[in-house]
């Protein structure tokens, strides 16, 4: 606050009182939590410049905010994007990026069959009235998707990078080379995998989307999304975030940006702790099958060791409890410790979840075992605690 001319009064200092630009030269080592709606120039033509787009700057938070900008550079640059753009959550990216794409009515969405849920719904409930025709198909089968290029010319192809819950694979980069003579853009949902085990958009995915809720932000203290991509995709992106608005808020971001940080260090141990949890599970007498693509019996092992880093496979573990139904399931979750019950994945704790009454609630029994998901099946998001601790929770929670 520059000297005032005459004493203030005590309702004028309680406003502007304390409020100081950072001094010059000197410098925060972590990016500070800008909160801070609106920005203010000395010059009012500097204001206008900003305004202009002819120099940088920051003038209202829905248009950019210097703490979520650092994680937008620290995530494209993770993803060797040119830039992101960060949401107020998973759904508003994928949500934003379709709307970045220009779908409208009379295009085809060409999506994945296993798909979450919720993405699911947002293509049927919401693009679907606009006029958009939502197609199916199963990416595995590279021969049922080439056709459903070549018939539906789908303008936007949608997929996730792995599966939920039974984590099979996308072999992303055959996957974007059918995409590419239809001029379809394909967009990845990264979330399983983060940039840690792959990238998308050097394999020829046009934009990824990200839910930070889960290996981003990895601490299950915030919820948030990115889409991230070319320069003309992030100023497509940028536009629908100022017009719709669901923009991150800068402390969202920074405690994203705070959890980016350890992504390499949560992930490794998280990975490691999911082989040797599935080597676990798979050898114990109460388990029928083992779901996780870093076994050499699930279908994708190979693509996943071409896909993913090497010595990671994910951290997600799912399996089939032996003639269980849902009061054995539950039961047995009931008698974990240390896993918790969480509808969510991607934290620094391990986290179980029964998808029956879970994210495939809204499927009949029928519907869920044409999708592969039976009664008995559990899905296990791995944490970072000792492998040997989460084994010893799982085997007392096994003993009935
Ligand atoms: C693969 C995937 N994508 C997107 C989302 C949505 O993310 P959010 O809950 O941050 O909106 C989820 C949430 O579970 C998810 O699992």
């Amino acid at each position: 606050m520059e000297e005032p001319s005459r004493p203030l009064s005590f309702s004028t200092l309680a406003v502007h009182a304390g409020e100081q630009a950072p001094p010059p030269g000197v410098y925060p080592v972590g990016t500070p939590i800008y909160q801070t709606s609106s920005f203010y120039y000395e010059r009012s033509e500097d204001l206008d410049a900003v305004f202009e787009g002819t120099i940088p700057g920051y003038v209202y938070t829905r248009y950019g905010n210097p703490t979520t900008a650092a994680l937008e550079r620290a995530v494209a640059a993770l993803e060797g994007a040119e830039g992101a753009v960060a949401f107020a959550s998973g759904m508003a990216a994928i949500h934003a990026a379709l709307l970045a794409l220009e779908l409208g009515p009379g295009d085809t969405l060409l999506a994945s069959r296993d798909l979450y849920g919720m993405t699911q719904a947002l293509f049927l409930n919401l693009f679907a009235p606009l006029g958009v025709r939502v197609q199916w198909v199963d990416m595995g089968d590279l021969s049922a998707v080439r056709q459903a290029l070549e018939a539906q010319r789908p303008k936007v192809t949608f997929l996730e990078t792995v599966s939920n819950p039974l984590l099979r694979v996308a072999d992303v980069a055959a996957l974007a080379e059918l995409c590419r003579p239809h001029g379809t853009a394909l967009v990845v949902d990264a979330t399983f995998t983060s940039p840690y085990l792959c990238q998308p958009l050097a394999l020829g995915a046009r934009l990824v989307v990200h839910s930070a809720t889960k290996y981003l932000g990895g601490h299950g203290d915030v919820t948030g999304g990115l889409a991230v991509g070319g320069a003309h995709e992030v100023e497509q992106l940028r536009a629908v975030a100022k017009l719709v608005g669901g923009i991150l808020p800068p402390s969202e971001a920074w405690l994203t940006l705070r959890g980016l940080k350890t992504l390499p260090l949560r992930l490794q141990r998280q990975c490691d702790n999911a082989l040797a949890v599935a080597r676990w599970l798979a050898a114990h007498p109460r388990v029928e099958r083992v779901y996780y693509p870093g076994l050499e019996d699930h279908p994708h092992y190979d693509l996943a060791r071409r896909m993913f880093r090497p010595g990671c496979s994910g951290a997600v573990v799912a399996f089939d409890l032996r003639a269980a139904g849902a009061p054995e399931v539950l039961a047995f979750m009931d008698r974990l410790r240390l896993c918790l019950p969480a509808p969510t994945l991607g934290d620094i704790y391990s986290l179980v979840l029964y998808p029956a009454r879970a994210s495939h609630r809204a499927l009949s029994p029928a519907q869920r075992r044409t999708v592969g998901i039976g009664d008995g099946l559990v899905r296990l998001s791995l944490g970072i605690e000792d492998a040997a601790d989460i084994i010893a929770d799982l085997e007392q929670a096994l003993a009935w």
